[in-house]
């Protein structure tokens, strides 16, 4: 592999999440390793979908969900509820949902292995892995989870798959992950839930995005019928 082949692209990926193209000159280099790390229920699981939903009816960019987290009903019927119709691009073979919930220590290997075929025989734009944590949870050293995360990352490069990762920030912890993803990813995209005297927000903020001027305010996230939108924070 030259460092040609493994430079990202200049080409912009558009994410479908309105507002969020606009704080990253256009959207994801095309090509890159994303993580989206969140909190619970900050809306990482409804952002992801929505990046693949929109490639795939829009832009002819099929994907994949790969999903250590999520039933297939659950993730399904949720979906619906913003008008994201996953069994249609599914039946036309331009999505597929890739259950992995039972995956076990032994098979990881084998389980990336098996992603990277599926995105090169069904020639996939875009990734989502939801999530690094869980699958993480699988490997027994942490050297294990820094091979992985690499070699997922030069794959996806070569195959031109943009791939967003998901990262659980458990409720009260200030750290990412491993803190391994951190570094080798292209981009971080951080959703927060602020607790303030009226209830709870949801806002996100760009912390890293590799050969962009990014925006670097936070944003609130809304989460309307449509599905996720980011808005400047009024100050
Ligand atoms: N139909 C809806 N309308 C408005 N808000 C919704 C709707 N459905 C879910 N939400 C909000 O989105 C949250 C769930 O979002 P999502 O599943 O994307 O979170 P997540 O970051 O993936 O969480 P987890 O880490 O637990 O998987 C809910 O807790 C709720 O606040
Ligand atoms: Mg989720």
């Amino acid at each position: 592999m030259t460092v040609e082949e493994l430079k990202i692209s200049d080409e912009r990926v558009s994410t479908g999440i309105d507002g969020l193209d606009d704080l990253i000159e256009g959207g994801f280099p095309r090509g890159s390793l994303i993580l989206l790390a969140g909190s619970p229920g900050s809306g990482k699981t409804i952002a992801s979908a929505q990046y693949l939903y929109h490639g795939a009816t829009k832009l002819k960019e099929k994907g994949i969900y790969v999903s250590f987290a999520e039933r297939r009903e659950t993730f399904f019927q949720n979906m619906e509820r913003f008008g994201f119709d996953f069994e249609i691009l599914e039946s036309k073979g331009n999505f597929q949902f890739l259950d992995m919930m039972t995956c076990s220590e032994e098979t990881i290997g084998s389980v990336i292995n098996m992603i990277l075929g599926e995105v090169s025989a069904m020639h996939a734009k875009r990734l989502v892995i939801d999530s690094f944590s869980a699958m993480a949870q699988a490997f027994k050293k942490k050297i294990d989870a820094r091979i992985i995360v690499h070699l997922l990352e030069k794959m996806m490069r070569q195959t031109d798959c943009t791939t967003l990762m998901l990262v659980e920030i458990p409720t009260g912890t200030a750290a990412i992950g491993m803190g391994i993803e951190e570094f080798v990813a292209d981009g971080i995209i951080l959703f927060e839930t602020v607790e303030e005297k009226i209830g709870i927000r949801k806002r996100a903020i760009i912390r890293k995005m590799r050969g962009t001027n990014h925006n670097m305010n936070y944003n609130n996230i809304i989460i309307s019928a449509n599905g996720i939108s980011l808005m400047p924070e009024v100050t």
